[in-house]
């Protein structure tokens, strides 16, 4: 089984890499963003917590995450899985690595998605999703744009903005990248596992630069 890694500041493309991997082969998407959004639709204090941090662009409790990611990570099979925003630190990367033996990985691959802070702001302020398919559109994004900007294209929805898309909260977002995140990098280089790609780039470009790698491990 092949397990992958993004490694990558927010709004990368992270999400919609993973799409189209899954959609190619079928793996599993764990996005550790999307397990605390739903979590964080409960009536409870943890909820309240996660909303609170994620509105201020902060990381949350690797203790929380830990135990939202093995639950997630026990309904793997084979198929392979794409980890989508974890770990996030040197600490989730070092847990992580207690519970990998369990998880019967062939070939870890960690792809560092390489974006500058300018392009990465733009992406996220024109960042569109569908409130009930999750299609993520982008309104300042030729290819990317929703015919409408108030309906989704194919389920005719009401599309929304995330809470932590504003300028304010993404500068906080991409800092912790830089401090927290990005030491990973060369932590997964020295492993030898690590490749980069040119996220500065379409997202079919992107893809297939990830695939071309990929595809020598598939093969
Ligand atoms: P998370 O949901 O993971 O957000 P993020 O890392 O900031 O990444 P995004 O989801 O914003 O971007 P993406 O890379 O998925 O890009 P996408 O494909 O959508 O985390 C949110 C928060 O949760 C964190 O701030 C933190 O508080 C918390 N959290 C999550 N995981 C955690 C962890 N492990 N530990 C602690 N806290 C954690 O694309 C973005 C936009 O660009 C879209 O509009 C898309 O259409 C467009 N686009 C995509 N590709 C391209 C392209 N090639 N060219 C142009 N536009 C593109
Ligand atoms: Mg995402």
């Amino acid at each position: 089984m092949i397990g992958i890694i993004f490694i990558a500041p927010p709004a990368a493309g992270k999400g919609t890499q993973s799409d189209m991997i899954c959609q190619k082969y079928g793996f599993i998407h764990v996005s550790t963003g999307d397990l605390l959004r739903e979590a964080s639709k409960q009536d409870n204090l943890e909820a309240l917590y996660i909303q609170e941090e994620m509105e201020a662009g902060k990381l949350i409790d690797d203790g929380l995450i830990m135990d939202l990611l093995i639950n997630k990570l026990s309904i793997i099979n084979n198929s392979g899985f794409i980890l989508d925003g974890f770990p996030r630190n040197l600490s989730q990367a070092h847990m992580f690595e207690e519970t990998i033996n369990k998880l019967n990985i062939k070939q870890l691959l960690v792809f560092y998605i390489d974006v500058p802070f300018d392009v990465a702001l733009k992406r996220t302020l024109g960042r569109l999703i569908c409130s009930k398919c999750n299609h993520v559109y982008n309104s300042s994004i030729k290819d990317l744009m929703p015919a409408s900007l108030y309906h989704c294209d194919d389920c005719k929805s009401p599309l929304s903005k995330r809470i932590d898309d504003t300028e304010d909260t993404f500068t906080k977002r991409f800092n912790f990248y830089i401090s927290e995140t990005k030491p990973l990098v060369d932590y997964y280089s020295k492993q030898g596992v690590l490749y980069r790609v040119d996220g500065n780039k379409d997202k079919n470009n992107i893809f297939m630069q990830i695939d071309g790698i990929l595809n020598r491990y598939l093969s």
